[in-house]
């Protein structure tokens, strides 16, 4: 008889887009009149730009040519996209990222559900409180948790780093040492940042406690301030302690495309007594190589044409645009007296929920009265209870109907 991995069946509920998404249906079904503006889920609206639908076409036609067509992709991602990577991502921050240190991958959602892999049962993980529920939710899955407390909403075993209105949404350094530290910023789902000083100290501490840090940029291009760090690379001896995910969903509009990267670092060595000297980048290497065929062709290509001038400028316009809903949604919840923070270098708008109510409280207020949904807090973490993130990343037309309803209420 077969016998099931039992750390899966501690999770509590379903993954929590899930869970909004069955709420809606269920809504949606007993109202069906009612038209639902969805600010939920970070997911993109704006179209691809066309100078990627342009190289999209292309790679396409190559696909066609019995000439240029390509089968398996190289499993760590086609040269010309990791050369374009290092180039733009990171030496033109200053920042010296080999291209063999850059793994593609088809998210970053996997990507970091997937890199405690390479860690033992017996590590000791570190999250934000809130936080993007798949790094805490993979670990449970893996083992490296204990068990669930339903009343404070937390694993045993896990080091929960509380971001609060009071530390500026920005988490302080943890009394216990972990072994592994979550990181993300511009931060999912506060909007919070990091300067380049603060995160410096995070690196400073793990690289004296001997910890990794798994560093979460997919929000990157939303940063307008000069003080925050597009990567955390731009501190120094970073390469010792950090490996960084990055995601070209947010940036590009790729969330229906699916095209991510991982940087794991030479540096990142260590010493094991029964098989010596070895490093997470050939460990990352080798996992990567057996569990994964490479992103498509035609969608690495679509990665590559990212980086051209051309589309480099369309996107600018449309990180501008849902920065713009970001600002609508800011000032329209200000105006009616919400309390409001994130959506300056982050396209998340972070707000406290009116009175006493909970998060999911206002969940179902918002969905029932305004017809808008938003991200409850709690699901992020018990010290997002009391909060509810709103996204940028809806039309505008969508964006603005929202604030309206809104503020009606
Ligand atoms: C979110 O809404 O938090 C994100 O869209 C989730 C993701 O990027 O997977």
């Amino acid at each position: 008889m077969y016998k099931v991995n039992t750390n899966f069946l501690k999770l509590p509920g379903s993954y929590l887009f899930s869970n909004i998404a069955r709420k809606i249906r269920e809504y949606s079904e007993a109202h069906p009149d009612d038209e639902i503006i969805r600010l939920g889920i970070g997911d993109v609206t704006q179209p691809l730009a066309p100078a990627v639908v342009k190289a999209l076409h292309d790679a396409v036609d190559e696909m066609a040519d019995a000439g240029s067509f390509k089968g398996y992709a190289p499993d760590l991602g086609y040269e010309f996209l990791r050369n374009t990577i290092a180039e733009h991502d990171y030496a033109a921050r200053g920042c010296k990222i080999d291209p063999d240190e850059i793994f593609v991958s088809d998210g970053a959602k996997c990507d970091s559900a997937n890199i405690q892999e390479l860690f033992s049962v017996n590590n000791r993980i570190a999250v934000c409180d809130p936080v993007y529920p798949v790094y805490v939710d993979s670990n449970v899955m893996a083992g490296r948790t204990g068990t669930y407390d339903a009343e404070t909403g937390t694993w045993s075993d896990v080091i929960y780093m509380p971001c609060t209105q009071d530390n500026g949404f920005v988490p302080e350094l943890p009394k216990y040492d972990p072994d592994i530290i979550y990181l993300c910023f511009p931060n999912n789902p506060t909007g919070g940042t990091m300067t380049k000083e603060q995160l410096q100290r995070w690196v400073n501490y793990a690289n004296k406690n001997g910890s990794v840090i798994i560093y979460d940029a997919a929000y990157e291009a939303y940063i307008s301030e000069a003080d925050v760090p597009h990567s955390i690379y731009e501190c120094d001896n970073a390469k010792y302690c950090a490996i960084e995910l990055r995601s070209f969903s947010k940036n590009a509009g790729f969330t229906g495309v699916r095209l991510a990267y991982t940087v794991v670092p030479k540096e990142l060595g260590f010493y094991n007594s029964s098989f010596g000297e070895a490093r997470l980048h050939d460990m990352w290497a080798r996992r990567h190589g057996t569990k994964y065929n490479g992103a498509p062709y035609i969608i690495q290509k679509a990665g590559e044409a990212v980086y051209s001038d051309e589309a480099q400028a369309q996107l600018k316009e449309q990180v501008g645009y849902y920065m713009e809903n970001a600002r609508i949604i800011k000032d329209g919840l200000t105006d009616a007296g919400y309390q409001v923070t994130g959506g300056v270098n982050a396209p998340y708008i972070w707000l406290k929920t009116p009175g006493d109510m909970t998060s999911w409280e206002f969940f179902d207020h918002l969905l029932e009265t305004a017809h808008v949904v938003g991200t409850p807090g709690s699901g992020f973490g018990p010290a997002g209870e009391g909060y509810f993130r709103l996204t940028a990343f809806g039309s505008r037309e969508n964006t603005e109907r929202a604030i309206e309803r809104i503020k009606k209420l």
